[in-house]
């Protein structure tokens, strides 16, 4: 009998990455698999809304590992995933992304010489500051299968000498979950249900360490958009690394600075298609956004996800207060560029994940 094919996910993004390749292999029955969740993510409208969204099964093991500091977090990962490798080993492990949860499982299969596929390999930052960036060049030296989402990818696994046949260029799979669950996302209407009008709003996103993790920091930010939405009304889901935050600062937003509760998947994808603007410091909404073709200013200062500013709708502002309210004024005057198709996020990347991960394992 085929021994499965272990698919890790632990934190929010992973799941709607993992979603679309569960969708392909069950129709492929040659190829078995188990979901396993690391636990990263814990809450309800963290997890389990998004399995419930994305159809997903419930997970077949759980660690729940929880929070912790980067390393904590990652050793109770790699301890616990190793304990399961030690009662059966799957054909392969398939890891996602760059959050803790990747590192640690691809770390803990290499070591037992457990064939590691990595989907989203090749993202470079280059800023060693972030842990996702220590998080992907890991995952990716470790990987036997590295799955490309953009060009960029390419060059950066052959510049670091990464053997090109382990390499494929295979398209970004979270446009997969996009483009099939867009039509059930904008039945919601969900700015209307926040009571701001559809395209009369920016959407703002927040949780990077090094964005709300210093008071001083995430206080000037908080005060500039709290000006700004005079202009423009502010929707905030609040992320919970963020909320403990804005908490300790005892900040009280004015009245068209709408922080609200973690949202889901297709309440996401609503408020970003009926904005008239995002402000993000999130990887994932930099590409979604420019799939929906929705101005996306990238509040940081650098970006993994190059191809997002080349031919997508993202431009790069940081913290910078001058070119943040600059680059509102170029889209509230119509003068913000329009962004372009991106090469193969055309959802049909889980199948082309699918086929190099039968190759993979056609060829052990
Ligand atoms: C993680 C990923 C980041 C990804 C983000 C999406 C890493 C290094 N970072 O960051 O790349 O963009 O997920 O959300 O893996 N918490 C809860 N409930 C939860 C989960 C977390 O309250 O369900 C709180 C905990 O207090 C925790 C904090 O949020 O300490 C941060 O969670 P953590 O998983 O450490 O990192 P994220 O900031 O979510």
């Amino acid at each position: 009998m085929t021994e499965p094919i272990y698919l890790v996910a632990g934190a929010r993004p992973n799941f709607i990455k993992l979603a679309p390749l569960v969708w392909v292999l069950h129709s492929r029955p040659s190829m078995p698999f188990q979901i396993i969740h690391t636990g990263q993510h814990y809450d309800r409208a963290m997890s389990q809304t998004f399995f419930e969204i994305l159809n997903l099964p419930e997970p077949d093991i759980n660690l729940e590992v929880g929070s912790g500091t980067q390393s904590f977090q990652t050793a109770r990962i790699l301890e616990r995933f190793d304990g399961l490798l030690d009662e059966k080993s799957p054909s392969a492990v398939v890891v996602f992304g760059d959050v803790n949860s990747t590192l640690a499982c691809s770390l803990a299969a290499a070591k037992r010489q457990i064939p590691v596929v990595h989907v989203e390999a090749g993202l470079r930052s280059f800023d060693r500051s972030m842990p996702e960036e220590i998080n992907r060049l890991v995952t990716d030296t470790l990987s036997d299968l590295l799955l490309v989402s953009e060009n960029s990818g390419m060059l950066h696994l052959h510049q670091e000498g990464i053997p090109d046949e382990k390499v494929r260029l295979v398209g970004n799979i979270m446009i997969d979950s996009l483009v099939r669950m867009q039509p059930k996302a904008l039945e919601r209407q969900t700015a209307v249900r926040l009571g701001v009008e559809p395209g009369q709003y920016a959407l703002l996103t927040l949780h990077r360490p090094s964005n709300v993790d210093d008071p001083g920091t995430l206080s000037r930010l908080l005060d500039l958009f709290a000006e700004l939405s005079q202009k423009i009304p502010f929707i905030f889901p609040v992320h919970p690394r963020t909320k403990k935050q804005i908490e300790t600062l005892g900040y009280m937003p004015p009245a068209d600075f709408h922080l609200v509760e973690p949202v889901d998947y297709l309440d996401s994808l609503c408020l970003q298609k009926q904005s008239k603007l995002v402000l993000t410091d999130s990887g994932g909404i930099q590409e979604e956004t420019s799939c929906l073709g929705i101005p996306c200013l990238t509040l940081r200062k650098n970006t993994e996800r190059p191809v997002t500013v080349e031919l997508g709708t993202s431009t790069i502002v940081g913290n910078d207060e001058a070119l943040i309210r600059e680059t509102i004024e170029q889209v509230l005057a119509g003068r913000y560029k329009q962004g372009q198709p991106i090469p193969l996020w055309d959802g049909h990347t889980a199948g082309r994940v699918a086929d190099s991960l039968q190759d993979l394992l056609q060829r052990i």
